[in-house]
């Protein structure tokens, strides 16, 4: 009875009043701001690659990728014709790029040990799952998520994007936006329901604008795993069935697309609850994303804990055991703030080999393009201070690069 009356009380009805007006006038600013910046039905493009990122992307010297372009254009000039830029210099699209790798497939094929260009997993590489978390909002889940993608398709990887976040924004940022673009059962949960709304994982995967990258969105909707997955443990405590594994269900809805894939990479949202904890049993490898502030490792500390009981959990429940590594990537990392490198120092003395190489630095250019739903891979060198852009995309193809290596390992190659 209290309760009633506490909800009917003018001052709560005057709240609800005042959040409802609030969040539509929020909802209508941000959808016009959303419009502004990145119209519904643009295109996204990732930009044009100079020679010597292309060379550096497929492994060849500049005078090799200069040999193999002219083979190429005489070939197939009307199929291939990178633009001239600046200088007139040549210009590569993404396109581009993805014809100049086959070509060169193709053409060492029947050497006696051809080289390999296109990197797809050979017989016994298993599929890498990489869950990228940490429960604390704005550590660089998102970027990190998204750069990576990228970077994995651009090398020539196949590779698909899960967005777990109800607050979408890795769609938004791979121009899916949530209210817009993503319906009913079009996210992940589709896949992963209780009930007879259920659908094959292929049919929420949709194409981006990258050859090799693949997308499941996310929305709002996803919440709804969070809410009924307590009601079916119930449930099954009840009937004392206990058939549902929630915690699989992510593994078992990538398991049914398997073979068109080399990495799988979870944007995870920021709270353990059962869609993380899904992911973390899917995943193959782990990646916390850390800032290096005391607000943030204290934050940390609690995440760790609280995993390390729910992989326990788990483990008792029958989850299988399938990580291969686990890494903790800083980011927004300022080198010339004493605190943040007393707190890495910190960082690497604890946990020596498993904190990554090389951190994410803090960039006015990531930033920036993320104000526009876009990656560095996506905006213009030419919109930034050069100095600025390049040591921003020095530092996220560092990170991207040590990941790769990690992702190589698990396969066996060196
Ligand atoms: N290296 C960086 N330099 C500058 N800004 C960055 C960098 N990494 C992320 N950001 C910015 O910080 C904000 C939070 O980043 P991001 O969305 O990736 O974090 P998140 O962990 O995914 O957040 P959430 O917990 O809300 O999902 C964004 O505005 C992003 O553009
Ligand atoms: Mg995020």
């Amino acid at each position: 009875m209290a309760k009633i009356a506490e909800a009917n009380s003018p001052k709560i009805s005057a709240l609800r009043t005042a959040i409802r007006h609030d969040a539509s006038t929020l909802s209508a600013h941000l959808q016009a701001h959303q419009t502004r910046v990145f119209p519904p039905h643009a295109r996204k493009t990732i930009r044009s690659f100079s020679p010597s990122e292309v060379a550096k992307l497929l492994g060849l010297a500049e005078g090799y990728l200069r040999t193999i372009v002219s083979d190429l254009e005489a070939r197939d000039g009307s199929n291939f014709n990178p633009q001239s830029g600046p200088g007139n210099r040549r210009i590569y699209s993404i396109d581009d790029i993805d014809k100049l790798r086959k070509h060169l497939e193709d053409s060492t094929k029947g050497a006696r040990s051809p080289r390999r260009y296109v990197q797809h997993r050979r017989e016994g590489e298993e599929l890498q799952v990489i869950a990228v978390m940490n429960f604390k909002g704005g550590s660089g889940k998102t970027t990190t998520s998204a750069h990576l993608a990228q970077y994995l398709a651009m090398r020539g990887y196949r590779v698909l994007a899960i967005d777990l976040d109800p607050q979408a924004s890795l769609s938004a940022l791979f121009g899916n936006q949530p209210e817009v673009h993503v319906g009913d059962n079009e996210t992940i949960y589709g896949a992963i329901r209780y009930d007879a709304e259920r659908r094959p994982m292929e049919e929420v995967i949709r194409q981006t604008y990258m050859p090799g990258l693949d997308l499941v969105p996310g929305n709002l909707e996803l919440m709804e795993f969070e809410h009924t997955t307590p009601r079916m443990l119930m449930m099954e405590q009840q009937n004392r069935t206990g058939d549902s594994l929630f915690f699989s269900r992510i593994e078992t809805v990538i398991e049914q697309v398997e073979a068109d894939y080399d990495v799988v990479v979870i944007d995870c949202p920021p709270q353990l609850g059962f869609l993380t904890m899904s992911a973390i049993t899917a995943a193959t490898s782990v990646l916390i994303t850390v800032h290096p502030q005391m607000l943030d490792v204290m934050s940390m500390n609690q995440f760790l804990s609280m995993t390390s009981d729910l992989l326990d959990q788990l483990h008792d429940a029958g989850a299988p055991d399938r990580h291969k590594w686990m890494r903790y990537l800083i980011t927004r990392f300022e080198p010339t703030d004493g605190p943040q490198n007393q707190m890495v120092a910190l960082l690497r003395s604890m946990f020596s080999e498993n904190v990554m190489v090389n951190p994410m630095l803090k960039s006015t250019a990531i930033s920036d393009a993320g104000l526009t739903n876009q990656t560095l891979f996506e905006v213009e060198r030419g919109q930034f201070t050069k100095s600025t852009y390049d040591r921003a995309l020095e530092s996220i193809n560092n990170v991207n690069a040590e990941i790769e290596g990690l992702i190589k390992a698990a396969w066996g190659r060196v």
